[in-house]
């Protein structure tokens, strides 16, 4: 099946802390995404959405952050672990949007200092996914130790990363054309 036009895949990078390592790997995915054809991408950083914080949900709707999600087929998050939870300022973000979501693909990269890979945040954002109408994928990428996984000057310093990251985007990618399709050409009841 050749789609007709490029699938759209940003990479939401969910963290505004001031050294954030999270931004190296989310370079990194979107780099990969960019290297597909038929696929475009960007990296979307929540730190440059300037969303109020005196309001909550769609009532703070940031027009060209909607326009991206609304055009988006699936959606790439790269989340930090914070104490076991995402950074709340993601979930702001994510929250100023619902309809734009709805039967698209999401997969979730865990970024964490433990070893464990982030997979504690990935587990607490699950259920917020499937609220906003989101589908999830089966496949993560986990960032464990990150520190170790970048040079200072943000170069991968583990190539293990990039097979990682190719089987994901495989899943990824299947379930935004899959659902695509739906979208289109299968009626909702
Ligand atoms: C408030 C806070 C809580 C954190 N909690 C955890 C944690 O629960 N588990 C973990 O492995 N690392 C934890 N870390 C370390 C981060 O995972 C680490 O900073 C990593 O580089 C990813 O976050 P970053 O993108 O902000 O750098 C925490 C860091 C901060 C700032």
């Amino acid at each position: 099946m050749t789609p007709s036009r490029p699938l759209f895949i940003p990479v939401i990078l969910g963290t505004v802390r001031s050294g954030r390592m999270s931004e190296r790997a989310a370079h990194l995915v979107t780099e990969e995404i960019g290297k597909r054809a038929g696929i475009e991408t960007e990296l979307i950083d929540i730190a440059k959405l300037p969303l109020p914080t005196h309001d909550a949900g769609e009532a703070i709707k940031h027009a060209e952050f909607a326009t991206k999600m609304e055009r988006a087929d699936a959606i790439v998050i790269v989340s930090p672990e914070y104490n076991h939870g995402y950074c709340g300022l993601l979930k702001h973000v994510l929250d100023s949007c619902l309809k734009e979501y709805i039967h698209k693909a999401v997969g979730i990269v865990g970024v964490s200092a433990g070893p464990f890979g982030g997979s504690r945040v990935i587990q607490n954002l699950l259920p917020v996914m499937r609220e906003l109408g989101l589908v999830t994928i089966f496949w993560d990428v986990n960032f464990s130790s990150v520190q170790a996984a970048f040079s200072q000057d943000g170069s991968l310093l583990d190539s293990s990363y990039i097979r990682r990251i190719d089987k994901f985007l495989k899943e990824l990618i299947w379930m935004a054309r899959t659902l695509r399709y739906g979208r289109e050409q299968v009626p909702q009841e």
